[in-house]
């Protein structure tokens, strides 16, 4: 069911990739993982990198250069607010990362405050951009940045669940023998704790994903259900454990946001939005599967669930929102 389609003009027929001038406020290894991304996928034609440490910034910003001879003709500079003048996308980076063992959810009230100043500044730089969150914890502070902003809740988009239903994917990918990009598997709800591996509407070649690992001989037991449940939902902890924070996966994640913004791919995105109502809690973000092209997010998707999954995802947006609410926003 599409709940809201009336961008949903034109053919959606492959477009050429367009030349985006894309903005990355906070320079640390997400940020920069993001540009680094950007611009060795050429998602971007000018990346332009802002942290309240101009000379981090800078580094940043000529290292990811010296890439670009390599992959693309990507433009890639630091600079301050008012160089993100023009830009189609502003990534929001900026905020303190997880510590070990660390919940996103308790990062909130730093992180608030961060971007407080940091969202005033990117309206005033670039007004017409579309904000595109990665501060932890990410749905929440896609909820603030929109309330902040004062824009249309689809030009405020969060990048949510994409990386978890990649890692999904990935793992469910690696069970069955079959490459992720066959994999067809969503994560919705909060990106952290409470997400929900919606393992229902789980498809491989249109067959559903049980049926298809019966096929292949590789049944998917309760242990190893249980066992990808965990690779996802924990995946943040271990990299965090093993090297202090993630940021590669993030980092894709982001600059393949970017892709579907800036080539009006309309691709479907398990990512984050203020969203009206999801299974009777209101006014929440979240993710859920989006359609995204040119002008953000053109519409919401509400997949069929079991009932133990609509469960899961109506606590996650509780939780959610409970944060939310704790804050003003
Ligand atoms: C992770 C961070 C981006 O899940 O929250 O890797």
């Amino acid at each position: 069911r599409i709940a809201a389609a009336p961008h949903l003009s034109g053919c959606g027929c492959s477009r050429q990739e367009a030349a985006m001038k894309v903005g990355i406020v906070g320079a640390g290894m997400v940020g920069s993982a993001a540009g680094y991304a950007l611009a060795l996928t050429g998602h971007a034609s000018h990346v332009v990198l802002v942290d309240r440490n101009a000379a981090l910034a800078q580094a940043q910003a000529e290292d990811i250069a010296h890439a670009v001879p390599f992959a693309s003709a990507c433009v890639v500079e630091a600079g301050d607010y008012p160089a993100l003048a023009g830009a189609g996308v502003v990534i929001l980076a900026a905020g303190v990362a997880q510590q070990p063992g660390e919940t996103r959810l308790e990062l909130l009230g730093r992180n608030a405050e961060v971007f407080a100043e940091v969202v005033a500044a990117v309206r005033s730089a670039a007004p017409d951009a579309i904000l595109l969150i990665a501060s932890n914890p990410v749905d929440v502070m896609t909820q603030a940045a929109t309330r902040m902003s004062g824009l249309p809740p689809g030009r405020v988009i969060g990048s949510g669940t994409i990386l978890d239903t990649a890692r999904f994917r990935s793992l469910l990918a690696r069970h069955l023998g079959i490459a992720p990009q066959s994999v067809h598997a969503l994560v919705l709800g909060e990106h952290g704790d409470s997400e929900v591996l919606a393992w229902s509407t789980a498809r491989a070649g249109s067959v559903p994903i049980g049926a298809f690992a019966d096929q292949m001989g590789r049944p998917l037991t309760e242990a190893a259900r249980a066992a990808i449940d965990e690779g996802v939902r924990r995946a943040a902890y271990r990299i965090i454990a093993g090297k202090g924070a993630t940021w590669y996966g993030i980092g894709a994640g982001l600059a393949r946001i970017v892709r579907a913004i800036a080539a009006d791919q309309r691709d479907v995105l398990t990512v984050s939005m203020l969203t009206p109502e999801v299974l009777g809690v209101r006014d929440v973000a979240l993710s859920l599967p989006r359609v995204v092209g040119a002008a953000g997010v053109l519409a919401d998707l509400h997949p069929e669930l079991t009932a133990e999954e609509s469960e899961g995802l109506a606590a996650s947006a509780r939780l959610l929102k409970d944060s939310a609410t704790s804050l003003g926003f």
